[in-house]
């Protein structure tokens, strides 16, 4: 199996409930790792997915490789039938094939290239190595989606609530730079599969993919949103509709995360999957309250990691 997004989960509170007791003993599964090799590829930048996920190998007895794809990688061809005389070295048909020489397992990160939204949504890097590896791929943050992250933060949901249906919203917040859709597709996605009264607030032009907002409630009016709400979860997208696909279309400080903002909730959680910028998405004083669970999120990357990989690893002893 791969783990690349929610349909790879056959029951997501099951893996949940599985990765709080992994949580409770790490190295219980130590021996089923053993003698297998996890190749993680990062095309992009990470500090907590490359740190998490290596400890979760290193915790199912598995040997890590990293290698830094995007700067020390030949620049790979996607295209079927391209004459490779322009400037990049290396077919993704080989490049897959060969990395599963070497792997049990291969990791990637792709991030979203805004330069086609098209090829972007059809996840063309992800897919392609899907396509032609034979080793099972684990999605550490693709085009669309970042599923580690998601499968994380119901964890932490599930670790901190009191309450049979959590209000549970996926507030924007500005940003300078443009940055992908792929953590809030994801959070709403697996918040929609979750027993969540689920709430997305953003700016008008900020709608994300209809197949990830699904059945939630969506308003523009973030003090509204904020009403009551059990746990904030923050981030930052730039827009998905074709217009202004990947641009910077609104930095409204007014959207920025206060105490002023937190009060309105039920003594609300405040989530970020980080890295966050301090007092532009979110002020000093909400992430350093004590109602801010971004350390136990990141905590929990190793688990949701290591509950995919074992999972991965089960499928490949069958
Ligand atoms: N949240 C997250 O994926 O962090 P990194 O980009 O540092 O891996």
């Amino acid at each position: 199996m791969n783990y690349f997004d929610i349909n790879d989960i056959d029951n997501l509170q099951q893996w949940i409930e599985e990765a709080k007791e992994l949580k409770k003993n790490p190295l219980k599964h130590k021996a089923l790792g053993e003698d297998k090799t996890l190749v993680l590829l990062f095309f992009n930048n990470s500090l907590r997915t490359r740190l998490s996920t290596q400890k979760a190998g290193l915790n199912l007895g598995m040997n890590v490789m990293v290698m830094n794809f995007g700067q020390e990688g030949w620049q790979l061809e996607y295209g079927d039938g391209e004459v490779m005389d322009q400037g990049k070295s290396e077919h993704v048909i080989e490049a897959a094939q060969v990395v599963s020489q070497y792997a049990d397992v291969i990791g990637i990160r792709a991030f979203a290239k805004f330069e086609n939204k098209e090829e972007d949504y059809q996840e063309q890097v992800l897919t392609a190595f899907m396509k032609y590896a034979s080793a099972p791929i684990l999605n550490m943050e693709s085009a669309i989606g970042h599923p580690l992250q998601a499968l994380t933060d119901m964890i932490t949901i599930s670790e901190f609530n009191t309450k049979p249906k959590p209000k549970v919203v996926l507030s924007w917040a500005p940003h300078p730079r443009a940055l992908p859709q792929a953590v809030a597709n994801s959070f709403a996605q697996y918040a929609n599969a979750s027993d969540f009264d689920f709430v997305i607030t953003h700016p008008e032009g900020y709608e994300l993919a209809p197949q990830f907002v699904g059945g939630a409630k969506v308003t523009h009016n973030q003090d509204e949103a904020f009403k009551g709400a059990d746990f904030i979860y923050v981030k930052n997208w730039s827009p998905y509709v074709d217009e202004n696909y990947g641009q910077v279309m609104n930095t409204d400080e007014n959207w920025r995360i206060s105490a002023e903002k937190m009060a309105l909730t039920n003594d609300g959680k405040f989530m970020h999957c980080l890295p966050v910028r301090r007092n532009v998405i979110v002020d000093d004083a909400v992430i350093d309250s004590e109602n801010s669970l971004v350390i136990e999120q990141a905590n929990n990357r190793t688990y949701a990691a290591q509950i995919a990989l074992k999972k991965i690893l089960e499928s490949i002893e069958k």
